[in-house]
């Protein structure tokens, strides 16, 4: 199988790797959603996962993550979140095409048929999260560069709320700002988020914003801020943005608890 003439975007989030004896279930839950990626057909145009690659940012962490991607056959662009540390990422990854030149975390990927632009919305040591002027003044440049070409924004914050209110406190804090951006440009189709491990959809700009579920564990849809948060035991997933003949649709495909067809690298 190769990938085909009907482009699509296979969107993973939050694996969290670590490492350990704790390391084996995120590791396997990412290998098992890249192993279902794998097994569509035709094979998406490329993936993306929008942060929190581990779970500490530590430099082990990230060699576990180079060990379950490193073999993967299709295009990956990874990009950082609240749990990942810019200079571990940066080093563990700055020789491969995972990443922009020279181990950028914010870059632009242009494939035949989709344009791929990762942005790095990091604040150190806090969980919320930022692009600041002069990024989204390189987003806005980028995005005129092939005006015509369906193009991905992909940012682990979310810059809008989802409706629950412990992860709305903590976002991202220029999301008005990046939707200005994203207005003016009607090439983009998708602005692909992370951060929430469960998968939502809203209007966003002129465009979408979803937010995908976690390869590892999803998040209680906590409505109240005085409910507990937590996890559940829900099923991990990823999002499958695909062209059709009059647009695009985004499917949501779960993997664990679920008999879909699992491939292998
Ligand atoms: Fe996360």
């Amino acid at each position: 199988m190769t990938p085909s003439s009907a482009p699509a975007v296979a969107h993973l989030s939050d694996p969290h790797l670590t490492t350990g004896v704790l390391g084996a279930e995120p590791a396997a839950g990412l290998h098992r959603v890249l192993s279902r990626v794998l097994a569509l057909d035709p094979r998406p145009t490329c993936v993306v996962i929008t942060g929190d690659l581990t779970d500490h940012g530590r430099p082990d962490e990230y060699t576990a993550l180079h060990e379950v991607i490193g073999d993967f056959p299709l295009p990956l662009h990874l990009a950082t979140g609240n749990h990942d540390d810019r200079e571990a990422l940066t080093s563990a990854f700055e020789d491969s095409p995972h990443l922009g030149e020279h181990g950028d975390t914010r870059y632009l990927v242009e494939h035949a048929e989709v344009t791929v632009i990762v942005l790095d919305s990091l604040i150190p040591g806090s969980p919320n999260g930022q692009l600041g002027a002069e990024q989204l003044a390189w987003l806005d440049s980028a995005l005129a560069r092939r005006p015509d070409v369906p193009t991905f924004v992909c940012v682990h914050h979310p810059p809008a709320p989802v409706g629950i209110p412990f992860l709305d406190g903590m976002g991202l804090d220029d999301g008005p700002a990046l939707e200005e951006v994203v207005a003016r440009h009607p090439n983009v189709v998708r602005v692909l988020a992370g951060h929430v491990h469960r998968p939502t959809t809203s209007a966003f700009g002129a465009s979408l914003l979803t937010t995908g579920p976690s390869t590892y564990r999803q998040s209680g849809l906590v409505r109240s801020a005085r409910a507990p948060v937590g996890y559940v035991h829900e099923p991990t997933g990823f999002l499958l943005h695909q062209r059709t003949s009059r647009g695009w649709v985004t499917h949501t495909v779960q993997v664990s608890h679920t008999s879909g067809l699992i491939g292998h690298y």
